[in-house]
């Protein structure tokens, strides 16, 4: 069985695939090939180039995994946080943004679970939505937006997969320190990435799971506050 990591330079995504490598085959797709992580105790490691944006190679590279085994887990951790002063002006890297955290990630998803809902073995999908996602703040909208996005994509996908051998697992993690979020403080409940990869391996079936857990208490609340006041917050 192989274990797929999309975006295999991902702080998260290393996390996740040193927990799950164990004994098993595991292809780390990447743009940069030479900065993967070390997997030694991995059964075997293939590395295969990916570039996100390339829409049209998603089904290819995913037919490459298949090749080494069927897949047990595929994590789908590459993404972008992007600049949203530069995003408010700049049209390409709104699109930037728009195409690597939604787009890619709808079609690349939809191909895994075209091709692993044909394995008989059961298998799991890790995806990545955000707390950013939950409401939109004018700090990081057009990031938010696409999170917004591909959370409604995934619930709806987790239950066209119900029923099947596929499960789906949407991790919304909050603020976590790491290469995405250098330069910036630290938001009140980070974490970091190796408490994301504890929390979303320890999720076996289909759902979603915050992290930390007690973020979901903040969401909720984050959803009454008036508009007036939401639109001064500062990040
Ligand atoms: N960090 C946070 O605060 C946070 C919070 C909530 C959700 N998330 C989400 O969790 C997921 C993992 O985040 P992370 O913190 O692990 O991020 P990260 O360490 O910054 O890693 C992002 C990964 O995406 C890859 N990537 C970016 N654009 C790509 C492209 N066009 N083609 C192929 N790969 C590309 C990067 O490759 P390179 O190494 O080549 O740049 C890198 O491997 C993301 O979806 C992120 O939005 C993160």
């Amino acid at each position: 069985m192989t274990v797929l990591i999309l975006g295999a330079t991902s702080d998260i995504g290393g996390e996740i695939a040193r927990r799950l490598c164990a004994g098993r085959t595991v292809v780390l797709c990447a743009r940069r090939v030479d900065a993967i992580p070390e997997l030694p105790e991995a059964a075997a490691v293939h590395v295969l180039p990916f570039e996100a944006t390339d829409l049209a190679s998603h089904r290819d590279i995913v037919e490459q995994a298949t090749a080494f085994g069927p897949i047990s887990h595929a994590v789908v951790c590459f993404g972008i946080l992007g600049s949203q002063e530069q995003a408010i002006r700049d049209e390409a890297h709104a699109a930037e943004i728009a195409t690597i955290d939604y787009t890619a990630q709808v079609s690349i998803l939809t191909v895994l679970a075209d091709v692993m809902r044909k394995q008989p073995q059961r298998s799991i999908i890790y995806a990545f939505s955000s707390i950013a996602g939950w409401r939109a703040r004018k700090a990081n909208y057009v990031y938010g937006s696409t999170k917004a996005g591909l959370d409604a994509f995934c619930q709806g996908l987790m239950d066209e997969l119900h029923g099947s051998s596929v499960s789906l697992v949407l991790a919304r993690p909050g603020f976590v320190i790491g290469s995405m979020t250098t330069g910036m403080k630290p938001a009140p409940m980070s974490v970091v990435p190796s408490e994301v990869a504890d929390a979303v391996v320890k999720q076996r079936r289909s759902g979603t799971v915050w992290v930390p857990g007690r973020l979901r208490v903040l969401a909720w609340v984050m959803k009454l506050v008036p508009r007036p006041l939401w639109r001064r917050m500062p990040r």
